[in-house]
């Protein structure tokens, strides 16, 4: 039944399409109406697929750190198609890969043996802990963190489920269900019985404490959701060790330990969402969890893993990985094409210890951020994250958030050349995640860029 709000003109729908294809194409031989990129994303796709920018731009070509729009423009890249790119744009050995394996063989399936799937498998297991020994391969972070759901509710038996509050895992049905935002949450249907905690955010505090002296209240408060809001068995804990789509949210040393040992205490499967900070991003371990000292039960990844390639995995100890009552396939999940690239991909950050550079570079970002907000306490709340995961949240000083800075520092960054991210509920949050090859002179440039950015944004708001 159509609601009220939402009737559609009456009219043969078949009938329209068909009209606006034509016109589609009479514009097209008619030079003086020329549709832009722009107008034909918006016939074809759906409103919701957002464009980050006042004026969208097409990214043609990239070398490295840095990329190209159509009309020739070049910038910085400090976002990585949502900190994906980790090993740098068109990656040589990872080119030769892909070419190599699609003049082959691209694809069979997993019904049958994949040689560059298995190989991947054993490079992960290597990189993870002892105890986790089998991966799962499939297309996107999303479809990761279903996998994992899955293995650990049949794993455990319960459909019950634990969250972080602002968190973000993805678009698919039990991605959704297990993201803390409002404005992600496309649906309330769920396949999960789903509770939400609390995170370590100390800027947003939820119970107005102050880091130490509140014992990491966030994280101890867990046991008051298992308490109220649980019956009988738990099946896992999902947890990002640091929010990303929030705003690089990095909670304190204590949060990721306390909230492990409240798991064990209850028996429940802690998995850790590491799609952004996963492959060294941190600059501190290889995992995000792993920088907190703390060991999950699975693992979730994607993003950095294909620098670019559409592959996601989930990892973890065989009793829980082979949890699956009935089969399940994937088609295109761990091809030949994907994982060929992947094993390029994580070679090249292995062999070139590209974590080592993310820990250089970022401490340089960070206190080039530090020392910004300083010169702008009026509007910037907070700087945070860790190696080449930094971001800048524009608030009032009574912490009221500003969308309409970050929006207007990331235009004036894009003008200047540099492109960079933004996040957090409330929209107001910059986020800089260049790829883990960038050198000391182009986060120099950004900073100088973002700097000369944030001067004019509080020069006008003086
Ligand atoms: C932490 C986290 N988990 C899961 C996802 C979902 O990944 P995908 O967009 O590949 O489905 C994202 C995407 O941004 C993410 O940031």
């Amino acid at each position: 039944m159509a609601h009220a709000g939402l009737v559609q003109p009456m009219g043969n729908p078949r009938r329209e399409k068909v009209a606006v294809s034509l016109r589609t194409r009479v514009d097209e031989h008619d030079s003086t109406v020329v549709p832009s990129l722009l107008e034909r994303h918006r016939r074809v796709l759906p409103h919701w697929v957002d464009q980050m920018h006042e004026e969208p731009i097409s990214l043609v070509s990239g070398d490295g750190a840095m990329v190209t729009d159509a009309d020739g423009r070049e910038y910085l890249d400090f976002f990585g198609g949502i900190t994906t790119i980790i090993s740098g744009h068109n990656l040589a050995p990872m080119v030769e890969a892909v070419r190599d394996q699609i003049g082959r063989i691209a694809h069979s399936s997993t019904l049958y043996l994949i040689e560059p799937m298995v190989e991947l498998a054993e490079l992960l297991v290597s990189m993870t802990p002892d105890r986790h020994e089998k991966v799962f391969f499939v297309n996107s972070g999303s479809e990761a963190v279903d996998t994992a759901l899955m293995l650990a509710t049949n794993h455990r038996g319960s459909n019950q489920v634990i969250s972080m509050r602002q968190g973000y895992h993805g678009r698919s049905f039990g991605a959704v269900a297990v993201t803390g935002q409002r404005g992600y949450s496309a649906s309330s249907l769920s396949p999960l019985d789903v509770q939400f905690a609390s995170y370590g955010g100390c800027f947003h505090c939820p119970f107005s404490l102050s880091y130490p002296s509140c014992d990491v209240a966030c994280a101890t408060d867990l046991r008051n959701v298992i308490e109220a809001q649980t019956a009988g068995p738990i099946a896992a804990l999902i947890v990002e060790p640091i929010q990303g789509v929030n705003g690089f949210v990095t909670p304190p040393p204590e949060f990721l330990p306390t909230i492990r040992s409240i798991c064990d205490e209850y028996d429940i499967l802690l998995v850790s969402d590491e799609v952004q900070t996963g492959f060294g991003r941190t600059g501190q371990a290889m995992w995000g969890i792993e920088a907190a000292g703390v060991e999950a039960d699975l693992m979730v990844m994607a993003k950095g893993l294909g620098n670019g390639l559409p592959i996601a995995a989930v990892v973890g100890p065989a009793d829980v990985m082979d949890a699956m009552g009935a089969g399940s396939i994937s088609t295109f999940g761990g091809n030949h094409l994907v994982t060929a690239g992947a094993l390029a991909n994580l070679r090249y950050l292995i062999d070139n210890d590209l974590m080592t550079n993310a820990r250089v570079q970022g401490d340089t970002m960070a206190s080039a951020l530090t020392e910004l907000a300083g010169r702008h306490p009026e509007i910037i709340g907070e700087v945070r994250g860790v190696g080449l995961m930094q971001a800048v949240e524009f608030a009032d000083p009574d912490r009221t958030p500003r969308p309409d800075l970050a929006a207007a520092v990331q235009e004036a960054c894009k003008a200047a050349g540099l492109l960079i991210g933004k996040g957090g509920v409330h929209w107001n949050v910059s986020r800089l995640a260049p790829a883990l090859i960038v050198d000391d002179a182009q986060i120099r440039e950004a900073m100088e860029i973002l700097a000369a950015a944030v001067a004019t944004v509080a020069g006008s708001t003086r």
